[in-house]
Parts: C-alpha cells; structure tokens; sequence
C-alpha cells in the first residue's frame, strides 16, 4: 500500500465540504500552519498540525515529504477546456487584434470551421499525441482534473475519435479527463442550409451512439445568436438529459440572449462563459444552484469585459474558474494567469479564486464529493506551491508557483 506523509506545510489552505459553496461561503477558507496530510492507498486520510499528526502517527510507516517553505493547495480543476483538436489559427488571433471580430470570423468560414477541417484529417494517433503533451503542460501548473470537449469533428466518426482519445488519455495520464459531448458547437458545412436536421442528426444518432457505448458524461451547447439558438439549444440539451448525460451550456458569452434562464430551466450543472448574462439569469442560476463557470482568459484573449463575478458571487452564486482553453478564442490554460486575471479584474478575493479553482470546479464535474478540498475521505489531489501562502497565486502574478504536483497520491511528474 502507498503510505505517505507531506509534512511541515508551512501552511495548508482549503475550502471544506462536498458541495459547491455559494455567495459569501465561497471565501470560507481552512488553513493550517505547519500543517501536514496523511495519504494511503491515494485517498488523504488525516489533514492536521504537523505535531499532531507526528503525535498520532508513525512516521517510520509512511513515505516522508518534506514540504517546509511550501504551502498546499488542492489540485487545480479546469472544468471548461477543448483541448483536442487539429491544427491551429495564428492568422484569426491576429485579424482579432486588428479589429474583426471572433463572429465575423466565423461567418466568413474561420472560426471553428477551420479547425474542424484539421481535425476531421487528424488521426487518433495524432490527436491522442497532441492532447498528451497538453495535459503535461497542464499538470505542471497544477491541474490535476480537466474537462474535454468534442465539438471540433461534428461528423459521427471524427466526434467519436475525440471522445474515445479522451477516454484513452483519462485511462493513461495522471490527470482525470472528464469528456463533454459538444457536437453543438457550430453548423457543419454538410448541414449549413438545414439546422434542424442537423439537431435531429445528433438527437437521433449521436447522443444514443455516445450514451451507449458511456463516451461522455456532459452533453453541451454553444447557445449563442447565429450559432444554436435557445430553442435549439432546449431541444437538444433535453434530450441528452434522457440519455442520462449530464448538461453543460455556453452561455450569454457574446449576446445576452436567456443562456442562463435557459440552462436554471433545463437543470445543467453549469453555465459557462456569462460574459452578457442578465440579472434575472444570474439570480435563476443561484437559486437552482447551477455553478456559474467563468473564463476570463476568453475574455482577456478576445479584449472584452470580464464576467460579472462579484455581481454573482454577492447574488449567491457558485462562481468557478476554467480555462476554455482551445485553438480559437483562448489559446492558453495559464493557470497563474486566470489567477490574476480573477484577482486584478473581477475584483474576486483569494479565497473566492481559490475556492472556484478546486472545489467549486470539482462541482461543475459534480465530483465535489470526492475531489476539490484536502480532508480525509477525499482523494488525495495536492499542490505544493514554492511560495510560504495561497496568496501567492495572485500576487505572484502570472507567475508559475507549482512545485510538485500529487495525483491519487503519487507524484505526478
Ligand atoms: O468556448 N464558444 C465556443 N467555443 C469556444 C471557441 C472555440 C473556437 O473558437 O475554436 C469558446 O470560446
Ligand atoms: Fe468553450
């Protein structure tokens, strides 16, 4: 059995709890000094002072890790990325900063057109190669559980690739991979003249192929005007609810259009993005308890204003923090950027960042009951930062503070 202790954390910082904490709760931090957590068989079985521990435990039974100097952190969770695809759009970025706009893009056949074209060409191989090397990067900045999504095949076969080479990489990286069905992120070419048979096309063959053979656990939509519309959208994401996936929606992120109304009405887990959501919406996600996924390095990425953070946060929402990291409109999943980003521009407090970072992240996966705090019963997912405090990882802007990465009580590189 994998026995092991981090001792002599110079301090351990936690949200507690199973579920996601909302509104004011969210900057309900525990901490520890000199703190120290006890690991078997991968699960954290006992967190406490380090004397505490040293009191109630012997040491000579378990693999000692030294981390004074160090604080602990639970390990990061990305719940909103498309990290596999084909290919690349440089060109688009850069017509972006020289005005157009990411729509005009996308009319003109950019966009995610563009790199559903690569990624139709790309074999398994390929994109399990691509995808790989990104997780490596992901997991030394201290993610530990990120969600993928499909969405760049829109084609049965190339939809099916994406999710299978996540279901591959899940099986053999330390880093969980969490799929999300997303053949709704634009019209493909073959259906360009009829949407809706493109809507009966995934409700009749997709989402049955994708539940039976268990390659998704979300289902999402890219609700946005020109791209599905609300009705669409609830047709689509009812019937993957029959299908027993859980549903995820892109939300209000350019247009204010009833994205979060939408997703309080159909009962998603999370509603990602909220750039333009409305107050009515973002009071209908408090009350029904939907996390409320932010990405503010979409917007920092596209030079828009950032989410209504402490306007949903002060509402009594769940606000986490994700990436959105793919080839288009964010082609980063800098952890220590959305740190600051979080901090410097939506006026979010360390606590709150780092509360959406873990375990209100584990909420929008619903795996808050197994990841996202360091307790005892809870999976053993840590970060050991190289700075003494969590608040670091804003104040030491953009800058990388992860030391060593713990997954399932192992070191993950
Ligand atoms: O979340 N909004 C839709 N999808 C992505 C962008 C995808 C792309 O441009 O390739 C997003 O921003
Ligand atoms: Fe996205």
């Amino acid at each position: 059995m994998n026995k092991r202790i981090v001792l002599h954390a110079s301090e351990i910082a936690t949200p507690t709890g199973t579920k996601a904490r909302v509104g004011k709760e969210m900057s309900r931090i525990k901490t520890i000094k000199d703190g120290a957590i006890v690991i078997e068989d991968g699960m954290i079985v006992a967190v406490d002072t380090s004397d505490a521990i040293m009191s109630r435990f012997d040491l000579n039974q378990y693999t000692l890790t030294d981390a004074s100097g160090k604080s602990v952190v639970p390990g990061f969770i990305d719940s909103h990325t498309h990290f596999i695809f084909g290919g690349f759009r440089p060109d688009e970025f850069l017509m972006r900063l020289s005005g157009k706009s990411y729509m005009e893009i996308m009319k003109a056949g950019g966009g995610i057109e563009n790199t559903v074209q690569a990624t139709r060409a790309d074999t398994f191989e390929s994109l399990y190669s691509s995808g790989r090397q990104r997780l490596n990067g992901m997991v030394r900045l201290g993610i530990t559980t990120v969600e993928g999504k499909s969405g760049y095949g829109l084609d049965m076969e190339t939809e099916l690739r994406m999710l299978r080479v996540m279901k591959q990489l899940n099986a053999d990286h330390p880093v969980d991979v969490v799929s999300t069905y997303l053949g709704a992120h634009a019209i493909p070419r073959e259906f360009k003249t009829d949407h809706q048979a493109y809507i009966q096309f995934m409700m009749e063959k997709v989402i049955p192929k994708i539940a039976q053979e268990h390659l998704a656990d979300f289902c999402d939509v890219f609700c946005e005007d020109g791209v599905f519309s609300i009705n669409e959208s609830r047709q689509l994401l009812n019937k993957a609810k029959k299908y027993g996936l859980l549903l995820k929606i892109h939300a209000d992120e350019i247009e204010s259009m009833g994205g979060a109304e939408l997703a309080a009405e159909v009962g998603t887990v999370s509603a990602d993005h909220l750039l333009e959501a409305s107050e009515a919406g973002i009071r209908s996600l408090a009350e029904k308890g939907i996390v409320a996924t932010l990405l503010p390095a979409t917007a920092f990425c596209l030079n828009k204003p950032f989410a209504g953070a402490r306007k949903m946060i002060d509402a009594g929402c769940a606000v986490a923090l994700g990436s959105d990291f793919n080839p288009g409109s964010c082609f980063t999943y800098s952890v220590p950027l959305i740190f600051a980003l979080a901090g410097i521009h939506m006026q979010m407090s360390s606590e709150e960042t780092l509360t959406a970072f873990t375990l209100n992240g584990a909420a929008a996966l619903k795996r808050s009951d197994t990841i996202g705090t360091i307790e005892s019963g809870k999976r053993a997912d840590l970060v050991l930062l190289s700075c003494p405090s969590y608040k670091y990882l804003i104040y030491h802007t953009a800058m990388n503070c992860v030391h060593t990465v713990i997954k399932n009580g192992q070191d993950a590189f």
